[in-house]
């Protein structure tokens, strides 16, 4: 599919009829009691569900209806969202503040798949960085299986952490290579906990930077880098880089027989896919890495050739865009019933906030609607111990995720039974609510409380790529209708910089800078 120009790129909310039209059916549809709406509509739980293999989404729970999703359809064709979902797969240059195509999705591609960035294939160089990355982690595995290598570190920090962090543990089940472990913080007891118990005889360290610049991973790396040298470690195997700066790769000390590098059209927030999951793949081995791939391809099969109605990503974005903006409810919680999963949250944290947290839209203008949700959740049951209190009684309302499976994630069957019952329970009640005796005010459960229940068969490499470029898309379908550029982070920056010209302040070696009076009197309470 070609790349092309359309209204997509300067569409607006706020001269939207069809929002007009959304925000007119969100006064009437503010009281559906979706309690009456399950029993009275027979089609509601098929309207609003969807299948996709191994996978089955149910949104019947939401505040919405047919009405509401053939509105929502409409909106998502006045945005251009299909000519912005072809413009993306096309490599159009959509991260514009970057003059940049997007194009991770080519991480999990095969060669078929063609994709092109500037007019040129892209898939010979991803299939030749990804043998070469599945030929080391075979490497890997063989010197794990003579003892020769026991852990493998992966220091990196935002994208280049989370993804794989969370895939790790994830996939915990299907682990057959040495241990990984993640440093991502700047604070030195992260790394020095980490290393501790560690043999840097039998480690391996892999510095993940999409830049090689970020102060956190250049600061870990050196230490890492020193740990494996007074350890006697040889450094030209045991030390690895993935990143798209390979000078400054060599510079660092890396060998280029030991680097693994990627594009600038790869997000690093969407970079697991490729090198920057370098980790995964050691963890779970050659096969179930690219059994993650193909999970993650068959939802961008499935984005790109679906009608919208049918569209998963699109119509979770649609729902996302009608909670928060026409029923004003501003976070989104996320409930993984599977404690191998329990990094999920913290993950679309990255993905979805640093994509979509934005108030300037892309036509340079502030947006006067709301953009990203704050993501948050913890897993299920433990957040049911926490703070599902406030979801259930509190005084706002925050939509839910369950993300749950048909499989047992243990070996203890029973347990799993529990689990889901728990799962399932709490959607339930956040629907049905409970009217308490007159004397019992305090146990009255409103209900008619918003959820989404994601059940996959099981938990697998590939089910985890689906789940997590399910998000990906409807992520970018959501900053389409709401004008904002997804691919950028400009916000992170200003603090970054500050940080940097505090670094001699409070270390002494200049004089105090001008500040506020509250941030002045911080430094001085800290500067050596
Ligand atoms: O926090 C900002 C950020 O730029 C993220 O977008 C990125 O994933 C992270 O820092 C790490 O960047 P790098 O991979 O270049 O070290």
């Amino acid at each position: 599919m070609s790349a092309s120009t359309s209204d997509w790129r300067s569409f607006r909310l706020d001269q939207s009829s069809a929002e007009a039209d959304l925000q007119q059916l969100g006064k009437a549809k503010a009281a559906l009691d979706v309690r009456v709406a399950l029993s009275q509509d027979s089609a509601r739980l098929e309207t609003l569900s969807w299948a996709l293999p191994g996978l089955y989404v149910d949104a019947s729970k939401q505040r919405w209806d047919s009405e509401v999703v053939n509105a929502l359809l409409q909106l998502a064709k006045e945005a251009g969202v299909p000519q912005a979902i072809a413009d993306q797969f096309g490599g159009a240059p959509i991260n514009h503040t970057e003059g940049r195509a997007v194009m991770h999705m080519a991480l999990r591609g095969q060669a078929s798949d063609a994709y092109e960035v500037d007019g040129q294939d892209v898939m010979p160089g991803v299939l030749d960085v990804r043998g070469r990355m599945l030929d080391f982690v075979d490497r890997v595995h063989d010197a794990h299986a003579h003892g020769r290598v026991t852990d493998v570190v992966n220091i990196g920090i935002g994208g280049s952490d989370l993804g794989p962090a969370m895939a790790c543990k994830a996939l915990r089940k299907f682990r057959s290579g040495p241990r990984t472990h993640f440093v991502s913080n700047v604070d030195g007891a992260h790394i020095e906990a980490v290393l501790a118990g560690l043999n840097p005889a039998t480690t391996y360290v892999v510095v993940v930077s999409k830049t090689f610049t970020t102060q956190e991973t250049m600061a870990n790396a050196a230490i890492a880098k020193a740990w494996l040298e007074a350890g006697g470690a040889t450094l030209s195997e045991q030390l690895v880089a993935v990143s798209t700066n390979l000078v400054a790769t060599q510079a660092f000390g890396v060998l280029p027989a030991q680097t693994f590098g990627f594009e600038n059209w790869v997000g690093g927030r969407y970079s697991m896919w490729g090198p920057v999951g370098l980790c995964i793949a050691v963890a779970v081995g050659r096969s179930n890495f690219e059994l993650f791939l193909e999970g993650a391809r068959e939802v961008d099969t499935h984005v790109r050739h679906t009608a919208l109605k049918d569209n998963v990503p699109v119509m979770l974005a649609l729902l996302g865009h009608w909670n928060q903006n026409v029923m004003g409810w501003r976070s989104h919680a996320v409930i993984p019933y599977a404690e191998d999963l329990s990094r999920l949250p913290a993950y679309l944290q990255q993905a979805d906030m640093e994509s979509n947290g934005k108030s300037v839209g892309r036509t340079g203008e502030k947006i006067s609607w709301n953009s990203g949700a704050v993501v948050w959740g913890e897993p299920g049951t433990n957040s049911q111990h926490a703070f599902f209190q406030l979801l259930h009684q509190g005084t706002e309302i925050h939509p839910v995720d369950f993300v749950a499976f048909k499989a047992p994630t243990s070996g203890h069957d029973h347990m799993h039974e529990l689990l889901l019952s728990n799962a399932i329970a709490q959607s339930e009640a956040l629907l049905t609510g409970k009217t308490p005796a007159a004397d019992e005010p305090h146990r009255l459960f409103e209900g008619n409380r918003p959820s989404t229940f994601m059940l996959f068969d099981a938990l697998t490499p590939k089910a985890l790529g689906q789940l997590i470029a399910m998000h990906e898309h409807r992520i970018f379908v959501q900053g389409v209708l709401w004008g904002i550029a997804s691919y950028d982070q400009w916000g992170v920056e200003l603090g970054k910089a500050l940080a940097n010209a505090l670094i001699p302040e409070i270390r002494g070696e200049v004089a105090e800078g001008a500040h506020d009076p509250s941030t002045s009197k911080l430094v001085s309470l800290v500067r050596r």
